[in-house]
Order: structure tokens, then sequence, then C-alpha cells
């Protein structure tokens, strides 16, 4: 009998167990309830009693060396059939992970508030869903009037009408309504019109709107604001015109063109070879307006604009489809990387 179990012993020493074949194969061999190991406790039966406890402990020992050695092998194979999980190679360099990159739309409105920031201009929001008053009557659009077909507008609501701004200049009702002059402020924001999408156009898009209002407000101020900020957004040599321009809310009214930043003025196929790129609305706020608001217009003067993001993200990026901006293709939002 000891013969035997230093026999088996020795065989198990000498097995080489590299596959779970191999290892499925040596458990029904050894292990199992047929197996040889097991035998040996059939064959103690029959060991004569002086011998019990000697042969006893060695088939323990053996019944216990067999099942260290399937368990150890079990999970050795199974690292090396799992080499993707557990085979860590703590040597390899870092594989760096591509985060994010800035939308074009979110850099050229950072860009455009923190020009007016400078200056003293600071933040104010209003609701994308709005009422009549704020986005037409307070800022001077007669009932009826066909200043209103300017804007198709989606209306969420009829009697009363509420709607989905079409201009971020309902902001400036909502601040001239809540707050005493002077006022310096000026409102980014999404707005909304009922426009066939096309690579000029779409129906949900991006505008800054700004508002001064003082004792003393003039044009040459607002003039004077503009031009910094087209020199801040487009390059110290950049220069501006005013065109003479309707808008209800402002009077008189204006429309900004700053010199083609391409060309730098001589013409080119952006600028269709005027040399000029039109990038805002703006005028002296219409007394009416601040009437409406309950400001008042013999004491207080005041200016507005408003420019739209995508539009000056065009003209500086020199993207020539609006609807770039709204498909999130990676391919066109990577170029932005890094731009901050
Ligand atoms: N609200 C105008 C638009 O959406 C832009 C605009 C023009 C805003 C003149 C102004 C302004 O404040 O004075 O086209």
């Amino acid at each position: 009998m000891k013969e035997k179990i230093e026999g088996l012993k020795k065989q198990l020493n000498d097995l080489k167990i590299e596959s779970e074949e191999q290892l499925e194969s040596f458990r029904l061999k050894y292990l199992s309830k047929k197996g040889l190991i097991q035998s040996l406790f059939e064959d103690f039966k029959n060991v004569p009693k002086e011998d019990k406890p000697d042969v006893g402990q060695m088939v323990n020992v053996l019944k216990n060396q067999a099942y260290e050695m399937y368990n150890s092998l079990k999970s050795e194979i199974a690292r090396k059939e799992d080499k993707g999980t557990n085979d860590i190679d703590l040597t390899r360099p870092v594989e760096f992970s591509h985060f994010g990159a800035r939308h074009p739309i979110s850099l050229v409105r950072k860009e455009i508030i923190d020009i007016f920031n400078r200056i003293g201009f600071i933040i104010s929001e209003g609701p994308e869903v709005e009422d009549d008053f704020h986005v037409f009557t307070a800022l001077n659009f007669p009932e009826e009037h066909p200043a209103r077909d300017m804007q198709d507008t989606f209306f969420i609501e009829k009697d009363p009408d509420i709607a989905l701004r079409t201009h971020t200049s309902s902001v400036q009702a909502r601040v001239m309504e809540s707050q005493n002059p002077p006022i310096r402020t000026i409102s980014p924001g999404r707005v909304f019109r009922n426009e066939a999408i096309s690579a000029r156009a779409h129906c949900i898009f991006h505008q800054v709107e700004g508002l001064y209002v003082d004792k003393n407000v003039s044009f040459s101020d607002l003039k004077q604001t503009l031009l910094y900020f087209a020199k801040e957004m487009f390059g110290e040599e950049t220069k501006i015109r005013l065109r003479p321009s309707y808008f209800p809310f402002t009077e008189p009214s204006a429309e900004m063109d700053v010199s083609c930043n391409i060309c730098g003025g001589k013409g080119c196929n952006v600028c269709k070879y005027t040399g000029w790129l039109e990038i805002l609305g703006c005028g002296m706020v219409d007394p009416n307006v601040l009437k409406n608001c309950g400001i008042d217009s013999e004491k207080y003067t005041g200016f507005a604009f408003g420019m739209g993001v995508e539009r000056i993200a065009m003209l500086k990026y020199q993207v020539k489809d609006l609807r770039l901006f709204f498909e999130n293709d990676k391919r066109f939002l990577d170029q932005f990387r890094g731009a901050y």
C-alpha cells in the first residue's frame, strides 16, 4: 500500500498539464469518485490495524496535494487563456484617451461674451418660450404690422400668444422691465424660426443681444463700442461701416459690416467682391420701447445690437455651410480641438 501511495505521488510530480483538456483527464483519473485516490480509501479498509495511522496520514497528504495541484493548475490555465483582462503589462506606455473639444459655437459665444465683459457688460438671460409681449409688443411691433412677418414664428399657444422666441431682443424687454438704468448687458441664447434648413439658414440658432441704457447714451457710443468689438473679434486692422436699416425697436437703425477678414477688403468670393461682411443689426433704442418697459424716455437713451453667433463663427472659421454646426460630425468638430 505504501509503495502504491509513493508511486502515485511520483506520478503526480511528473505530470505536465498545460491545457484544460489535460486538466480534465487529470481530474477524472485521480480525483473523481472512481479515481485512483478514491480507490486508496477503498484499499485502506484492508490495511492492518497497526499500519492504519501511518498509511491514513499518507493517503490524506496525497489527496490534499492532488487537490492543491488541481486548483492551482486550473487558475493558471484560466489566466493564460484570458490574456486581455488578467495579463496586465505594467511597463506598457499610457494610451492617451481623447477628450471632447469645445463646439465652435460655444467657442465664439464665449469669445463674444468675454469681449463685452471687459467693457462692463454683464450677462442676462431670459426664457426660450416667451410671450408675445416680450418678443413683439414691447419691442414696438404693432399688432398686424408687417414687421411681425419678418420672422416666422413657432407658436406654442394662441390667445394669449406664447411662442419660441425669434430673437434674443426679448431679453432686452425683460431686463428693462426689472432694472433701473444704468443698464449694460448682453444676452446670449438660442432662438427659433420657422425656416427651411439650408447652408445659410436653420430653424434653431444662437444670438447675442446687447443693451446699454443710461443718461446721454449716443449713436457715437454705439459706434465706438461696436468698433472695439470688431477689432477684438476679427483683428486690430478691422474696419466697420454702418448702413441705415430698419428694426421696429430701434430708431435710427443700422446694419454693421466689417471689412472682410479674408481678403482684407480687397474683394474675394467670401465678401462677394464687396470687401465687406454684414455681421449685426443695431440702433438707438426706440423711445416707445423704453416707455413700454417702464423707463423714462425723457431722461434716458440707449443703444442695442444683436448678432448671430453662427454667422460670426462662419466668418471667423471660414465655414461655408451652417448645417455643419448642427450635425456633430466628429471630423468637423475635431478641427476645433485645443482652440480655447
Ligand atoms: N433682433 C434682430 C434680429 O433678430 C437683431 C437686432 C437688430 C437686435 C437691431 C437689436 C438691434 O438689438 O438693435 O434680426
